[in-house]
């Protein structure tokens, strides 16, 4: 080794940001949620006590991925599995898939409709990627998670719809109906990041219907409106809200319909990056040619701990219950903590718990922080209690609705953070 000095390389960002950079690129706007995230850690890191309800992520503190999916990889790795992937996932992990949809959502695929990714999001990007046109029309309801990145990152044309609390913030039929005709994607998630909650079989089945009724419409030479279906948080949802499925409910839309799924929320383990799609195969091959492109592959030791685990699905079902009850505890003190803070007439309102992670809460303190940004920096200042608000998922800046994800605080944490809450809003609101 030379011990000749190195001067550092200068690599000064352009006089004007944008030059050199692509249009969308330029464009293209930062994760939110990260950003308020990185606040949070800021001030942790100045020894500041907060209760960060921020990322919709867990901590290993708290939630562990399960021992069958770390000893799965543990020898993976030792039996040299470390090559690249099949492009679309390792045999047993889509044969797994497969099954594990036939027997516990009652979805008979054939194997070709299964591709397994890098996790959920690079299967989101290859849907729209692969769907849409640029200045072609995405629907999607809001709040929801990043459907207008990935809009913009196709250069699709997004058409939001505001949906409303009392429908636990999932979209009606009614509601979509008006934007359909003319559509390419209708984008749907349930159970719903950022509420938790999830469609009830009716409603889901009539917006089923819309899309299949807009197919026959416009007839079999005319490009389809298709339907993404994000269920990623099906396995963590509260046990007495079961999770509906549009293909099962009205089989006739299976054609135009894409599952996103994946092990992230079900086994708490978003680090390890498995996810995949249930497709019509001709859909699932050219997205796998999209993400081969890319690389996007799940590494394949974490594709082959998960097909052990999903190859049993009685075993998968238990692993993703202890992660649901684990969410519903901490759930059920935040819905203790704010119902006791309501019922002593302080400005806050929320939706009841219906797993998933996420629980939504309206903090009415607008008359004093001016907007939704105002009212969670107030919050987090005063309090130490880290929100995100529902702006970050598309809606109006003003409507005092936050996000709050229970998957990095313990139920102690969330007792703890009772006082300091009530008394900030106590504070804001006299
Ligand atoms: C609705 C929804 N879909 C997909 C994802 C991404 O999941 P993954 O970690 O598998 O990329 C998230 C992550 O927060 C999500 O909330």
């Amino acid at each position: 080794m030379s011990a000749t000095p190195v001067a550092p390389l200068d690599l000064a960002a352009p006089a004007a940001p944008h030059d050199g950079l692509g249009r969308m690129a330029t464009s293209l706007v930062g994760s939110e949620i990260l950003r308020i995230a990185a606040e949070v850690r800021a001030l942790h890191e100045q020894g500041r006590s907060v209760l960060n309800l921020t990322v919709g992520d867990f901590s290993a503190r708290q939630f562990r991925i399960p021992a069958e999916l770390e000893s799965g990889i543990a020898r993976a790795l030792a039996a040299g599995q470390t090559n690249y992937p099949p492009a679309d996932g390792v045999a047993e992990l889509r044969h797994a898939v497969r099954e594990f949809y036939r027997q516990t959502l009652a979805l008979d695929y054939p194997l070709e409709a299964v591709l397994v990714a890098g996790g959920a999001r690079p299967v989101i990007w290859a849907v729209y990627q692969a769907i849409l046109e640029p200045g072609e029309t995405v629907v999607y309801p809001v709040p929801s998670w990043n459907n207008n990145h990935y809009a913009h990152l196709t250069g699709a044309r997004a058409v939001a719809v505001e949906t409303r609390p009392e429908n636990g913030f999932l979209p009606t039929a009614e509601e979509l109906a008006p934007h359909l005709p003319g559509a390419t994607l209708l984008a749907l998630n349930s159970p719903l990041n950022p509420a938790g909650s999830g469609f009830r079989a009716s409603a889901l089945e009539a917006i089923a219907r819309l899309v299949v009724a807009e197919n026959r419409r416009r007839g079999p030479r005319a490009k389809p409106l298709y339907l993404l279906y994000d269920q990623i948080y099906w396995l963590v949802a509260a046990a007495d809200a079961p999770h509906a499925t549009p293909v099962a409910l009205v089989p006739e839309v299976a054609p135009w319909t894409v599952f996103v799924d994946g092990i992230s929320k079900a086994f708490a383990a978003t680090g390890l990056r498995v996810g995949w799609a249930v497709a019509p195969p001709f859909l699932a091959a050219r997205m796998r040619d999209l993400l081969g492109h890319v690389g996007a592959w799940a590494p394949k030791p974490e594709q082959i701990a998960t097909a052990g685990v999903l190859a049993d699905p009685p075993l998968a079902l238990a692993l993703a219950a202890t992660v649901r009850d684990g969410i519903n505890v901490r759930l059920a003190a935040l819905d203790r903590a704010l119902s006791a803070l309501a019922a002593a007439g302080l400005p806050v309102a929320h939706l009841p718990p219906a797993g998933a992670l996420y629980l939504s809460a309206r903090f009415d303190l607008l008359a004093r922080c001016g907007d939704n940004d105002g009212i969670r920096r107030y919050l987090l200042e005063e309090a130490g209690f880290a929100i995100v608000p529902f702006h970050a998922f598309g809606t109006r800046p003003d409507n005092a609705w936050f996000r709050l994800s229970v998957g990095a605080v313990g139920v102690d944490e969330i007792e703890a953070a009772s006082a300091p809450l009530a008394e900030a809003l106590r504070r804001a609101a006299s």
